[in-house]
Formats: C-alpha cells, sequence, structure tokens
C-alpha cells in the first residue's frame, strides 16, 4: 500500500467521473477514507448507479466529511451539463470512469455507447481543456486527467500471449470500439493540444457493489435463487480477474505517478475459463450456504454471446517496474470476500435491480 495523502500532494480538488458506478465508487471510497480531498462526482445516475457505499462510508466517517463528497449530476452526453460540472468542480485532479461498461447491452442497444464513451469523453475532454487553460501557472503544471480504460480494446487472443501496452487496437464489441475511439481522443488532446494525461487499460474487475448483471454477481444471485446459471457457449472464454481495490490502487497509482501521455495495462495475473469461475463459486456457496445438493447443478451452457472474445490477458510489467503496482488479492481471496458479501447484501441486489428493472433475464442474445 501507498501513502495516498502525500501521493495527493497539491491534488486537493478531484473530480471523479462515473463516481456512482462499480469501480468509480470503490475510487471515491478510498479517497474519502485515505485523503483528505474534495471528491466532486460527475455521473447521470443511470440503471448501474448508486451511492449507498459511498454514503455508509461518509457516515463512519462522521459528520465533518460530509462536504467533501459532492454529487454533481450530469450527462456527459451534453456538452452543457458537462461544463457546468467542470466548472463547479473546478478540479486538480479528473479520473474519467463514466461510461457504459456492459457488452451484452452494447449488442442490444449501440448508440447509447457512442453517446457516452465516445461524445460524452469529446466532451469532458473540451470542457477540461477549457478549464486548463485557465488555471494560474502552479495549478497547471501539477494538473493530470486520467482516462480509465479496459483491455477489450485491444481485442480477443489466442491460446498463448498477453496485451501489453505496445498491442494493436482491435476492438471487436460496439462497447470495446466505443472506449477505443475514447481512448483515441484522449490521446489526441495529449499531443494537439498539450493536456496532461494518462491512460490505463484495465482487465475484468470483480468485487462489492458490483451491479449484478456481469457474470459474478449474477453466478451468485442466480445460484442461490436455484435458477439457471447461465454460462455462455461452452464455457471456455478466458478472462484476467482482477479484485477491484487493486485496480483502484493501480489507477491512482499511474493518475498520479505515470508519465504524462502514456498507457499503463492493469491485470489481475487472474487468467480463468467462465468455466473455473462458474464451478468456483459454486463450490464456495457450497461452503458458506450448504443445500441438499451441490450449486453446480443450476449451471446451464446457453447461446454464445455474439462475437464473443475468446480471452484476455495482460502483461502488467510496466506498471510493476514503474510504479511499484502489484495485485494483493488472488483471484480466490477476491471471490470469497465478493460471495460472502453477496450474500450479506441480498436486500441491496434487489433494491438496485428493481430501480434499473432488470430482473436477471439474458441480455446481448442476438
Ligand atoms: P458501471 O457501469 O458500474 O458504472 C459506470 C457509471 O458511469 C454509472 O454510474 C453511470 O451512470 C455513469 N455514466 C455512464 N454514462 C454516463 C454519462 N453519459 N454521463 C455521466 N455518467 C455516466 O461501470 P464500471 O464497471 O464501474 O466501469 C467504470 C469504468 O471502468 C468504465 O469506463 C469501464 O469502461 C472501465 N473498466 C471497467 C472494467 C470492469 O471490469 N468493470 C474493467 C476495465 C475498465
Ligand atoms: O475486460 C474488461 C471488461 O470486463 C470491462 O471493460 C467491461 O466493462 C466489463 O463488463 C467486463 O467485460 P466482459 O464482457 O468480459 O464481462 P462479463 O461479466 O459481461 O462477462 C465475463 C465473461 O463471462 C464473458 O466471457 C461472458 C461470460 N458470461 C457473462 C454473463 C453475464 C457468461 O458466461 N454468462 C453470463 O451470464
Amino acid at each position: 500500500m501507498f501513502d495516498l495523502s502525500s501521493l495527493l500532494n497539491k491534488s486537493h480538488r478531484i473530480l471523479v467521473t462515473g463516481g456512482a458506478g462499480f469501480i468509480g465508487g470503490a475510487v471515491i471510497r478510498r479517497l474519502l477514507k485515505d485523503s483528505e480531498a474534495l471528491v466532486f462526482n460527475l455521473d447521470k445516475i443511470g440503471y448501474a448507479s448508486d451511492l449507498t457505499g459511498v454514503d455508509s462510508v461518509l457516515l463512519d466517517l462522521g459528520p465533518n466529511a460530509v462536504d467533501r463528497h459532492q454529487l454533481l449530476k450530469a450527462d456527459l452526453a451534453s456538452s452543457k451539463q458537462t461544463f457546468d460540472a467542470v466548472k463547479n468542480a473546478d478540479p486538480d485532479l479528473v479520473l474519467h470512469l463514466a461510461a457504459e461498461s456492459h457488452v451484452d447491452r452494447s449488442i442490444d442497444a449501440p448508440e447509447m455507447f457512442l453517446k457516452s464513451n465516445v461524445t460524452g469523453t469529446f466532451n469532458l475532454l473540451q470542457a477540461v481543456q477549457s478549464h486548463w487553460e485557465l488555471l494560474p501557472q502552479s495549478r497547471k503544471e501539477s494538473f493530470r486527467f486520467h482516462h480509465i480504460s479496459t483491455d477489450e480494446v485491444f481485442g480477443s487472443l489466442g491460446d498463448t500471449g498477453s496485451f501489453s501496452e505496445q498491442s494493436p487496437y482491435d476492438p471487436r464489441s460496439p462497447y470495446s470500439a466505443s472506449k477505443a475511439a475514447s481512448d483515441h481522443l484522449v490521446n489526441s488532446w495529449h499531443h494537439t493540444y498539450g493536456l496532461p494525461v494518462v491512460i490505463t487499460n484495465c482487465s475484468n474487475n470483480f468485487g462489492p457493489w458490483q451491479f449484478p448483471e456481469k457474470l459474478i454477481p449474477v453466478v451468485i444471485l442466480k445460484a442461490i435463487a436455484r435458477e439457471p446459471i447461465p454460462l455462455y457457449g461452452n464455457g471456455l472464454n478466458v478472462r484476467d480477474w482482477l479484485y477491484v481495490e487493486d485496480h483502484v490502487d493501480g489507477l491512482l497509482l499511474a493518475a498520479l505517478k505515470g508519465k504524462l501521455g502514456s498507457k499503463y495495462c492493469i491485470g489481475g495475473n487472474g487468467e480463468r475459463t467462465n468455466l473455473y469461475i462458474v464451478q468456483q463459486i459454486c463450490s464456495l456457496l457450497d461452503q458458506l450456504r450448504p443445500i441438499e445438493k451441490s450449486y453446480s447443478c443450476f449451471i446451464k451452457p446457453v447461446k454464445d454471446r455474439p462475437g464473443h472474445d475468446y480471452r484476455y490477458a495482460i502483461n502488467s510489467q510496466l506498471i510493476t517496474s514503474e510504479l511499484g503496482w502489484m495485485p494483493r488479492h488472488s483471484v480466490d481471496e477476491g471471490l470469497l470476500i465478493t460471495i460472502r458479501w453477496y450474500l450479506e447484501n441480498l436486500d441491496w441486489c434487489k433494491i438496485v435491480k428493481d430501480q434499473a428493472g432488470y430482473f436477471g433475464e439474458r441480455l446481448g442474445e442476438l
């Protein structure tokens, strides 16, 4: 672990976009707990948004902390809302996480992904560029814009090899294409207008507070409801799983210490097939909440995801050697914490699913 307060140095006012989402929420909780920074949370409050986790940290920290978090409800697809929010926050540091993030939804409804991820990033860059240019010299010099992206921009690997900072872009879903476009925009603002940016491309995150539409929470909730656990295709697709708190470490290090204009790949060294993940969750549930049979009997192969990327794996050597980052949790340790958390927070799962009008149905099946 590193000392966040001393690393933040002059970055007192931090704008986090997408802070009502899964990873953005984890970033904000870390900033509130481990620094004195003022956090401005720009979020449109979409279907996957929830502030219960942030609110509970504020409650723990006591009445003096409440003013350190301010929600700026704004849609990045609107240029005016974005400019107003950036002006309001007057940031020293921007951590850009807001995006439509679910591959299956991008198959059903790609337009929203272009609006939020491409136009949204463009509007944010425009607003931040204007803000940065007007800053007094000392704040201007220490200012940073950090764009949080995904390994999916690099496409799909075969049985061997891994993605690194040198991998060519080859996105294959509407989601990953929109994230690739946003990476290119951020890069171009650096080269053309001099905006001080850093980009990270991370692998699959998991952990508490993830909206229950992604693989791990879906499996946990389907299993305990004794419903079929949907395993796409043959279950042999591979993802590189990373516990969300470890991603937060990495992205904060890159944002604050990374070389400007650079990108860093962040992965968990946690390559697993989907079949392994699903079976492991079932066997941990067998221990934590035993029923008369193994939860694995609910696993059901279903029609594959269209354009399903076969394998992702990350070579994190650069961020390890340059910034000293390493994941602190193994996949199995993270899974145990995550499963316990979901078992203790089933009410939260029901509330957020009801609010979103999502009831565990299959998404992204053509
Ligand atoms: P999430 O879907 O849980 O949260 C995204 C948040 O962004 C939501 O609160 C949503 O309301 C907000 N948002 C979306 N569009 C917006 C808009 N137009 N204006 C304002 N707010 C908007 O996503 P997540 O899993 O927390 O992912 C966060 C970021 O990290 C994304 O950029 C994603 O591409 C990237 N990422 C995610 C993973 C992963 O495994 N989840 C891995 C690597 C990178
Ligand atoms: O790699 C980083 C990416 O990881 C992020 O950029 C995305 O925002 C994030 O959603 C995630 O994308 P994936 O498509 O890999 O995650 P998802 O949880 O949707 O699926 C993980 C794997 O599990 C994938 O191979 C599809 C499969 N799957 C998924 C679901 C929801 C199933 O087999 N059954 C399911 O019900």
